[in-house]
């Protein structure tokens, strides 16, 4: 007998445990709920966390041996790497598509989640967006695209608001990556604006891979704006604040939407002091006054240390609502459950949770937040 066809104990004690799980896998139907979005490249960071979320609300719903439709159902997570590129992003959409996972989180950017949205409606799959904050998305009204966090309409305004009333700001200088978002954010804030009375003295261009603002600073530099926004991502801020101080342009204040305002800002500016002068929006309100907010975070830590940035909250969240739908039509089955997804009426960490009929949430909050000592500070 050969060595591969001996049966000792220890390969009998093997096989049993194997067919033990075997046939309790067997029990349960496996549920793919995918998260979209960058998980390499320059914001990175900003996926792993929501992708973070996603595995936090898988494990809890495992933990509570759901049974939908009859079923035991045990969901497991399908992570896609969209490296935050338009083209890569609707390639991630049609394999999901085709893998007929149950549901998406995602997309991050704008330019990424817009172009996929398409896709997700031609096959039928919900999907919701916790970072993606152009306007543009929920024009189509698919009933398959839902965000949970305020759009730039919102943040773009409110930014603005805050630069002249708050802090009473005459002229700015307005720079944006060319991406959708980017491009998205900056018109929002100019027009806002204007209509404050404010001047924007000047509006240059540069893209989400650039790290040498040099040139645009100096032409910047010599309109002598009170402060610069930027609608981009923290990839880009990060090294713009460095190169702001390097300048001599410490004391201008500096303006960014939800893409630049992570926890990792600090660190990719090298702490200069000009962090000082970043205020950033987000949408929806700050883990610390999230009821709950304060465990959850707790509990993120734990799991995922150092992780944290922004929008992982909304993320599990995002994953709860699918679920609930799919509880509320007893089916796992996107063309069953997808019509619960509109009627969502869910208590959730982030907020109450209901849509508009675009998708939108119904009452999306938006917080303004500072750098104190290095560490994002919620100023509402
Ligand atoms: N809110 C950013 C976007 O829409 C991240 O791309």
């Amino acid at each position: 007998m050969s060595f591969h066809t001996r049966f000792t104990p220890v390969t009998l004690a093997i096989g049993t445990l194997l067919l033990a799980t075997g046939a309790q896998a067997q029990d349960a139907q496996t549920v793919r709920i995918a998260h979209a979005g960058p998980t390499s490249g320059g914001i990175a960071h900003i996926g792993k966390d929501t992708e973070n979320g996603v595995r936090l609300a898988i494990d809890d719903l495992n933990a509570q041996n759901l049974v939908i439709g009859g079923k035991k159902i045990r969901f497991e997570i399908a992570p896609e790497d969209d490296a935050g590129d338009p083209k890569q992003a609707t390639a991630v959409a049609q394999k999901l598509c085709d893998q007929k996972v149950a549901g998406v989180v995602g997309h991050l950017q704008s330019g990424t989640t817009i172009p996929a949205a398409g896709i997700y409606n031609r096959c039928g799959i919900p999907h919701i967006t916790t970072a993606a904050t152009n306007p543009e998305l929920t024009k189509p009204g698919y009933n398959t695209t839902y965000r949970m966090i305020a759009n730039d309409n919102a943040l773009g305004a409110a930014l603005a608001i805050y630069a002249a009333d708050g802090l009473k700001l005459k002229n700015v200088a307005v720079i944006d990556d060319r991406t959708a978002y980017g491009q998205g954010l900056a018109d929002v804030f100019k027009e806002t604006a204007k209509k404050k009375g404010m001047s924007v003295v000047a509006t240059e261009f540069t893209t989400d891979k650039a790290t040498d603002f040099m040139a645009i600073l100096t032409n910047i530099k010599a309109k002598k704006p009170d402060a610069v926004f930027l609608g981009g991502l923290d990839s880009q801020a990060g090294p713009m604040l460095r190169q702001m101080e390097q300048l001599g342009m410490g004391s201008v204040k500096f303006f960014g939407g939800d893409g630049v305002c992570t926890e990792k800002l600090p660190e990719l500016a090298s702490k200069v002091a000009a962090v000082a002068n970043v205020t950033c929006a987000t949408g929806g309100i700050s883990v610390e006054k999230m009821a709950g907010g304060l465990e959850w975070k707790k509990r993120y830590d734990a799991k995922f240390p150092g992780q944290f940035q922004i929008y992982s909250p909304y993320a599990y969240d995002a994953t709860m609502v699918l679920v609930d739908a799919m509880k509320r039509a007893g089916s796992v089955d996107p063309k069953v459950y997808v019509p619960q997804l509109a009627k969502t009426n869910y208590k959730g960490l982030t907020a109450q949770v209901q849509f508009t009929p675009k998708g939108e949430l119904t009452q999306p909050a938006v917080t303004l937040n500072a750098y104190k000592n290095n560490a994002r500070t919620p100023l509402n």
